[in-house]
Formats: structure tokens, sequence, C-alpha cells
């Protein structure tokens, strides 16, 4: 099949190549050329494990081609939306700037029978807006929400853990309950095409992910609003359970109790699990701390403010674990920080990701150098893009370098490298230092401590 994807970012250039590693022949269209350059030769222009050699291959195979020109789209039997939808300048709603662009400069290409997948994360209620542009042209509006970690994306994309498209009324696939899971086919008739014939949008949309299909991944069904809350939904159950650990950390550290044991006991019950409960400086990202305060914005507008109110508490909840690993080098030092050299283990918002939108290891390193530290930040991945945000702070890409002759060292961002590969023995020898402070609750403490230093984590004594 011939599909766009309009926006190369961290979900399109990924959904593109991705689809193109599946057989279909895919334009990839962005408004940056160097993007579309470095894409271009099959190059990623961010890191994400696994993409380049996708990327390689499809342009090598001659069905992956990327243009900043829209006039590409013409042709395409699905044209999918993957702009992004950032926080408003001084506001918490999401901007749609780049969505309502996308679409707009998409509408001459678009001919009867075609389909757009909108897949960018927005605020409930978009569908159904753009929707009578778009069917103007004949052709048929659905929500395919993208649930990708950054880090997994390329593994999300072609294995995904379920498929949600939501279709309009006028398709008639989604009625009433508004949902069909497994093989059930939608029913209904789309927009004809020039030949007369109905598009059943969800049957094209299965076959787009054949693959996946076939595998037996759940194809959920819905309408457009359902499909929106789908992903938002999603992403403030995530935040919100993050946060709720986090919570427990903070009465750990008054009681004296250990959260990340309190994680894994109350782990074990299935109906909680244990992913997503891990305490330490919490969520960021270009997803998490946007879409709940998009989602909470939203629900104002809708008259619902009081029904995501928590959201707002889940987000203080998160930015006060920020204060608080800063507190905790402060308290390392009596109080000042002044002139202390601290390594900062840690730029990007999460590991396997070169991604620093809103940091929580960067902020903390910020803020540290606000506080008259000289804060020396390494990260095997995110340097290049975190000196460009924050030339102030001193960056040393070899993260022994980093640690020698500091008095701290702070992990704020769980690489392995930090993780798993630093041995305390090892980090002795780099400087006379002895305090080590856990943002991410990743290091072993008592070896950290066997080692002569002293072992500060998040919730835990
Ligand atoms: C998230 C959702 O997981 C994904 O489904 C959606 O499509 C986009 O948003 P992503 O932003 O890539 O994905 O990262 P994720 O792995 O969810 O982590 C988000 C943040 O939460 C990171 O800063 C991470 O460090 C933090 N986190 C995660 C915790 O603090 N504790 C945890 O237990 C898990």
């Amino acid at each position: 099949m011939r599909l766009t994807v309009i926006g190369c970012g961290y979900l399109g250039a990924v959904h593109a190549a991705a689809m193109a590693s599946i057989g279909h022949e895919v334009v990839g269209i962005d408004v940056d050329p160097r993007k579309i350059e470095a894409l271009s030769r099959g190059e990623a222009p961010f890191f994400e494990p696994d993409l380049e050699e996708l990327l390689a291959a499809g342009v090598e195979s001659g069905r992956l081609t990327f243009t900043t020109d829209m006039a590409a789209a013409a042709g395409s039997a699905v044209h999918f939306v993957a702009v992004g939808t950032p926080q408003q300048q001084g506001g918490y709603a999401a901007d749609l700037t780049y969505v309502n662009g996308a679409v707009d400069s998409l509408l001459p290409y678009l001919r009867p029978g075609d389909i757009v997948a909108g897949k960018s994360t927005v605020p409930v209620g978009t569908a159904a807006e753009l929707a009578p542009r778009i069917e103007a042209t004949g052709a048929i509006l659905v929500w395919n929400p993208e649930f990708l970690r950054e880090g997994w994306a390329v593994k999300d994309t072609i294995e995904p853990d379920r498929l949600v498209v939501g279709v309009g009324a006028s398709t008639g696939s989604a009625t009433g309950s508004g949902s069909a899971t497994g093989s059930g086919s939608a029913t209904g008739s789309g927009a004809p095409t020039d030949s007369g014939q109905a598009t059943d949008p969800a049957q094209v949309l299965r076959e787009v992910y054949h693959p996946a299909v076939a595998a037996g991944t759940p194809f959920i069904v819905t309408d457009w609003a359902t499909a929106e809350l789908v992903k938002v939904a999603a992403n403030a159950f995530l935040a919100t359970k993050i946060s709720f650990i986090n919570a427990m950390a903070e009465i750990a550290e008054v009681t004296g109790a250990d959260v990340t044991q309190l994680a894994d006991a109350i782990g074990h019950d299935a109906r909680i699990g244990r992913r997503f409960l891990g305490a330490g400086i919490g969520f960021g990202g270009g997803c998490l701390p946007k879409d709940i305060r998009a989602f909470s914005a939203r629900a104002e507008e809708l008259g619902r403010g009081e029904s995501v109110a928590f959201l707002r508490e889940v987000d203080a909840i998160n930015l006060r674990r920020r204060d608080r690993a800063v507190d905790l080098v402060l308290q390392a030092f009596d109080g000042s920080v002044f002139e202390k050299r601290v390594a900062v283990l840690g730029a990007a918002f999460k590991p396997f990701s070169d991604d620093i939108r809103d940091s929580p290891a960067l902020d903390v390193a910020v803020r540290l150098r606000g506080l008259g530290a000289d804060v020396i930040v390494t990260d095997p991945a995110a340097i290049e893009n975190a000196r460009r945000l924050h030339p102030q702070l001193t960056y040393i890409e070899d993260r022994d370098d980093a640690i020698r002759d500091a008095d701290a060292v702070i992990l704020v961002t769980e690489w392995d490298e930090y993780r798993r590969e630093l041995d305390p023995e090892h980090a002795s020898s780099l400087t006379t230092g002895r305090i080590v402070v856990d943002g991410r609750n990743g290091l072993d403490a008592a070896a950290w401590r066997a080692a002569g230093w002293t072992y500060y984590g998040m919730g835990r004594p």
C-alpha cells in the first residue's frame, strides 16, 4: 500500500520506517529540510535504538522516501498525521497549530476514499473538528493513536500491544458501544471512491498493520472521541502510577520506610503490577507532562475539570521530586553546594533516548548550577541536545572524566552505563568525594556503602 506520513519527528520517522519495513511504499513529509535530508540518506535525526538500520534498509529498498513537498502525498491510500502537539506557550492546553497546518496543506491532494489517519496526541474532540474539512474532499478521517515509548519505538510500532482505530459516525464502523475487537470486521460504508466502491477505513487500517493483526494484536474499533481519549487516558494513568509511588516515597521519607521494597511488595498484587512503580525524580519527556496538562485543560473546557482534578496533584507531586533531589544534595553538604563539584549522570529524560524535553535530569542539574555548584553533566546520547538548551552547564562525554574529582555524584537518568556498569570501587578510584545521590533508585545501595560512599536514595532510608 502507498502511505504518507506527515511529520517526521520521534513518532513519524519511526512510523514511516516501520511501515516501509513491513512492505509498504512510504513517503515521509516534514517542513524541516535538514531533517528530510538526513532521513533521505537513511540517517536518524535523533537517537532511537534500531531506527537507523530500519531507515537505511527502507531507503535502500526504494520503498521509503522523504520530502518537504506535500504534493508527494497525492496517490497514497492512507495519510498519517504525526506532527507534534506541544504545550501552548503560557498555558496548559495543547497547541494544535501543526495539526491544523498539516491537514490544511494536505487537503488539495486528497482523493475520495483516501484515509487521513490522525496519530498525534490531541484533545478529545479534535477529530470531530477536523472532519468537515477532510470529508469535503471525499476522504475519510480516522484517529489511530500511537502508544510507542521512546527507546522502544521501533519494537512498539512493529509489535504494538494494541491497535486502536477511531472512526466517524458517517463511516458507520463504530456504533453504539463503539468497540469491536479481534478479527471482527467493521461494518458500514465509508465514502465512495472514484470506482464507486465504499471504503471501510478500519479494514484498510487492518491491512496497513497486517503483520501485527495476523499475530493476534487486539484491534479495537471505536468512535473518534474514544480513540482520542484512549491515548490521553493511558498516559494519565501511567503518570498517576508514577506519582502515586512518588507520593509513597514522600511518606517513606518521614517514616524511615523503603519505597522500593514497598513497590516490590504491592507490585506482586497482579491488580497493581510492579511496572511504572519506579520512584525517583519523576517523569518527563515530550508526552506525559504535557499530555496530563492538556487533558486537564480540555476537561476544564468541557466543564468537567473536577473529574481530572487529581492530575494537577499528579503534576505537583512529580515536580516536587525534583526539589527533593536538589535538597538531598544540599543536605549532603550541610546546606550549601557553592563551588562543590557535582557530577550529574544523565541528561535525557530517560535512558535509550537523546530526548531532553522536560527532562527531570537537566532540571535538577540546572537548579544545582543555580545554587552555585560546579555542575558537570554527562550522558551517552543527549549531550548535544542538552548543550544547545543549557549552554551554561559543563558537559563531559566520558563518564569517568565527569566523575573525576567530583565532590558528589548524582544519578538522574538510569542508563546501564551508570546503573549497572559503574562499579562503586571504580568510582572511588576517580575521586575522593564520597557522596552519591540516586535520583532513580537504580544503584546498589549496599555496594556503594560498602565502597565507602554515603548513599542517598529517593524514598529510601
Ligand atoms: C510515554 C508512554 O509510555 C507511551 O505509551 C506514550 O506513547 C508516550 O509517553 P515515553 O514518554 O517515551 O512514553 O516514556 P516512558 O517510558 O513512559 O517514561 C516517561 C517518564 O516516566 C520518564 O521520564 C521515566 O523516567 C519516568 N518513569 C517511568 C518513572 O519515573 N518511573 C517509572 O516507574 C517509569
